[in-house]
């Protein structure tokens, strides 16, 4: 099925009723912006992260792991820029408060809107185009003075006066804690430049308003490289890096490339000299941004540097300098989402509709589920949970014995699982099993001691 077949509706439903995301705080009515991954999905989420780890630290000469604090020094967000310029513009419904993205409502219109306008500028450029713009809650059309909206999260963390005057901040942007442990990290693990951080982390946004599911969320999760490079040669690492993100989600996470496409930023954010997104086509959104590429100059470790009053410079051989940033960030949530669009499916297998997730092995919540033929011989039963003993030890492994065969391969092939195992009667005579094959349903006779090597991938 191509994604312009499949909906983003049923894919949202999918992923509740099969455990894969929840809305957060569900039974209070729902949180916007916030979900919860599920049994199924907190697998998912972890392959996709494990994926990326292992391609960006383990299979990498000079790529160093970090973990840091999502709390930080106050004075991190004042250098970093981000509680000046970290903002968004927004302006409130009259008649129901409902507050819009004036960026976002005129860029539907086909205007853009500079990153670097004034208010007054962005006001002037909303006044001229206000006529066609209604509040998405009451179709109202009444609309207060446009404000730029920081989206920094706050929060009391060591602050006991109790007037909330000394804000500590969520971060708005993990890699913040790299440039952070820039010093350490050469310190410790004496890096030869270029070399790269890499971190996943958690991000917090004040977003106006969340829409699209897992798109636009004020909780989510970042991936994370920085390569510190000598000053100057941005451009070779830009083109390099870019194309490794690309091969990421090609060669890896198996995405089609019809469905993936670059753009360029016009507008730019304040610490980037140059920005292009990966872009992926979800099904009913079309076209928007999974992960960022970023020139960051030397602006980052530059304003840390002046603020801290630590010299963040880089001695290589007695010559001493500021490295460059080249940033990779992706967002996870959005991968996730990218993931299950690309492999959700619905074809015909024995003359009947069925729903499957054709994940890639390695991104598959479950690798083998383990069935006895009857669930009332409790010889076959037996066996099975013998089988299950000897592959749950070794990969997610799940038993199921309800229902009929036909109706437990369904639902294997709906959550994506790669391959069902049967025990019958001849499994307790030759010790063989028949795994069945998700994709094409191909069933296949195999000796018990070979099984792991057979679903093994
Ligand atoms: N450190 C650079 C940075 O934060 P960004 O383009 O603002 O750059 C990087 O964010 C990625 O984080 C985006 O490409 C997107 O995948 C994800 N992201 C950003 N805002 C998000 C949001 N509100 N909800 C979910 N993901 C988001």
């Amino acid at each position: 099925m191509r994604n312009d077949e499949k909906s983003m509706d049923e894919i949202i439903s999918f992923a509740k009723r099969k455990g894969f995301v929840f809305p957060s705080s569900e039974i209070y009515g729902g949180v916007a912006g916030l979900y919860d991954f599920g049994p199924l999905g907190v697998e998912l989420l972890n392959n996709i992260k494990a994926d990326w780890w292992r391609k960006n630290v383990h299979e990498k000469e000079n790529y160093y792991g970090l973990d840091s604090a999502i709390f930080k020094d106050p004075r991190v967000w004042e250098a970093s820029g981000h509680t000046k310029s970290f903002s968004d513009p927004m302006a409130e419904c009259k008649t129901c408060n409902t507050r819009i993205r004036v960026d976002k409502e005129l860029e539907k219109l086909g205007v853009q809107a500079d990153e670097k306008m004034s208010e007054a500028e962005l006001q002037e450029l909303f006044d001229t185009h206000k006529a066609q713009i209604k509040c998405p809650k009451c179709g109202g059309s009444e609309f207060t003075e446009v404000k730029a909206f920081n989206l920094l999260v706050k929060s009391n963390l060591g602050d006991f006066s109790g007037k909330e005057e000394n804000p500590s901040y969520l971060p708005g942007e993990a890699c913040q804690g790299i440039y952070l442990n820039f010093k350490n990290v050469v310190d410790s693990m004496h890096p030869k430049i270029p070399f790269g951080i890499a971190q996943i982390g958690k991000a917090f946004r004040n977003e106006i308003s969340p829409r699209n599911f897992l798109f636009r969320t004020r909780e989510f999760e970042q991936a994370d490289t920085q390569l510190f490079i000598r000053p100057g040669e941005n451009k070779d690492y830009y083109d390099k890096i870019k194309e490794e993100r690309w091969r990421w989600y090609t060669e890896s996470l198996k995405i089609s490339e019809k469905n993936l496409r670059w753009k360029q930023h016009d507008n730019l954010v304040f610490y980037a000299k140059d920005a292009w997104d990966i872009e992926y086509d979800f099904p009913s959104y079309g076209f928007d941004e999974i992960e960022g590429i970023h020139d960051r100059s030397d602006y980052d470790l530059t304003v840390h540097s002046k603020a801290s009053g630590i010299d963040l410079s880089y001695n290589e051989n007695g010559e001493k300098f500021i490295p460059w940033i080249i940033e990779s960030s992706a967002g996870l949530g959005r991968i996730f989402l990218a993931v299950l669009s690309e492999f959700y499916d619905i074809d015909e297998m024995d003359g009947k509709k069925r729903t499957v997730l054709r994940l890639p092995h390695k991104l598959a919540p479950i690798k083998v589920a383990v069935f006895p033929l009857l669930k009332n011989k409790p010889e076959l039963v037996a066996k099975a949970r013998e089988v299950f003993d000897m592959l749950r030890y070794e990969m997610p492994a799940s038993f199921d014995d309800s229902g009929n065969i036909g109706k437990r391969y369904r639902r294997q092939d709906e959550i994506g699982t790669p391959y069902c195992v049967t025990v019958d009667f001849d499994s307790l005579e030759d010790n063989t099993v028949t795994v069945r094959s998700r994709d094409d349903g191909a069933q296949k006779r195999v000796p018990l001691s070979e099984i792991f090597s057979f679903v093994k991938d």
